[in-house]
């Protein structure tokens, strides 16, 4: 039997660890992210096998290849929990109107939104959503990300949703980062069920009926997401789907509380979901319910920036709570086109008053129990997949201060090269 490749991680400034417990941190558990020095990291095949004093391993690992990371910073890949990275066309026109006055939800009663990326999404083929696909999913590798989840949801029938999904299973194929899909049928009521002869009631049967049965006996996905917003679904539709994805067998993430309060937040800690994500509107019972729970609240600033909000989700207040904290770009052609997502860091830390250690434990082992991974990924620690990015930056607080730039100089998954 072939013995797995053994690397050793040399000559790095700083490796970041993130490393504790397997499972979402909380609190003062988010102040120190674990900085070593004169540290390396020994992998063998997918997994981390030590972390610890470099002359150390070096001496217990003679014949691992080296990698040389030449002063640079390695830390855990970082974990992009919400994503909506299959999609044709971009909407750049759509942040002109915003700039003169129009919001999301007019955009959106006007045809645009969701809207325009669903009739765009239906006349193309897989292999075209493929080949859009790859070079995004890539870019977003290029900053760091080494786990990233891709939602669904601009089908919005049958087949065009299980052809976005089978367009995420085509790229897990294809390439090296590890991909989460997420079946997002609920993302809108299609222009279609909204005048007669269609009702939304019917548009709801088609995804509780068919779409979630059929998604679960293809396993095309691991999680069901809904968009539980006022004048988007209800708390009620939201239980009602959710209950049925549930049943199918798939974890549950929601869109809740984005724009307003509407008990979303709530709703997902009664459901034990996941993650709740978004947030920028919840309410205090909704922080007190989060808290109490094991939902990962996932915080996405790109998207207020890009709306040009001035309103953040309460990150220190859902800190303050107890609750566990999670960042992700949002990655989507409507709300935050970002594939950048040390740059969401930069806005954790200026517009959500994160501290760099809090910051990188949510984009990094808080990320991954938004996933359920939080046993997998997330942190450099023996056992762990060997998920790492080195950035080029002699400190980790580098990372946020140098915002916007494109600092990762080469990322792994499963000890294989996302970038670089
Ligand atoms: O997360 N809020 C709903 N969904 C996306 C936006 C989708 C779009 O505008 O295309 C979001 O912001
Ligand atoms: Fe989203």
């Amino acid at each position: 039997m072939q013995m797995p490749t053994q690397t050793l991680f040399i000559n790095a400034s700083q490796i970041v660890t993130c490393s504790g417990p397997p499972r979402a941190r909380r609190a003062a558990e988010l102040r120190d992210a674990g900085v070593l020095t004169n540290a390396a990291v020994a992998t063998e095949g997918e997994r981390i096998v030590a972390v610890g004093p470099q002359d150390q391993l070096e001496r217990e690992h003679p014949k691992a290849t080296r990698i040389d990371c030449e002063r640079g910073v390695l830390t855990p890949g970082l974990v992009d929990s919400h994503t909506h990275g299959i999609f044709g066309k971009p909407r750049f026109e759509e942040q002109e109107l915003r700039a003169a006055g129009l919001g999301y939800m007019e955009i959106a009663k006007q045809g645009g939104g969701i809207h325009s990326s669903v009739r765009d999404l239906r006349v193309r083929t897989e292999d075209e959503l493929f080949a859009l696909a790859l070079p995004r999913v890539r870019r977003l590798a290029a900053y760091g990300t080494t786990t990233v989840e891709l939602k669904s949801g601009y089908g919005l029938t049958l087949d065009d949703e299980l052809k976005s999904l089978r367009v995420i299973r085509r790229l897990q194929h294809a390439l090296a980062i590890r991909i989460v899909p997420t079946f997002l049928g609920a993302h809108e009521i299609p222009l279609e069920y909204r005048a007669k002869p269609r009702t939304r009631q019917e548009y709801i049967a088609l995804v509780v009926d068919e779409m979630i049965p059929r998604v679960a006996l293809e396993k095309l996905a691991t999680f069901a997401d809904i968009f539980c917003e006022p004048g988007v679904y209800t708390l009620d539709e939201s239980r009602k789907i959710l209950g049925a994805a549930r049943t199918h067998g798939l974890a549950l993430k929601l869109h809740a509380d984005e724009l307003e309060p509407g008990g979303a937040a709530e709703l997902a800690a009664e459901l034990g979901a996941t993650s709740a994500d978004h947030l920028a509107a919840i309410s205090d019972a909704g922080i007190k319910a989060l808290a109490a729970s094991q939902t990962v609240a996932t915080l996405l600033p790109g998207t207020m920036l890009f709306l040009g909000k001035s309103k953040q989700a309460p990150a220190r207040a859902l800190i303050a709570a107890g609750a566990a904290i999670a960042l992700a770009t949002d990655f989507n052609p409507g709300t935050s086109p970002t594939v950048n997502f040390p740059l969401m860091l930069t806005l954790a830390v200026s517009q959500l008053h994160l501290s760099v250690a809090e910051a990188l434990i949510a984009a990094t082992t808080n990320g991954a129990a938004a996933l359920g991974l939080a046993a997998e990924t997330g942190q450099l620690s023996p056992g762990f997949s060997a998920d790492l990015a080195l950035f080029d930056i002699g400190d980790i607080r580098e990372l946020p201060y140098w915002y916007g730039d494109q600092r990762c100089r080469r990322s792994w998954a499963r000890g294989n090269a996302c970038h670089g």
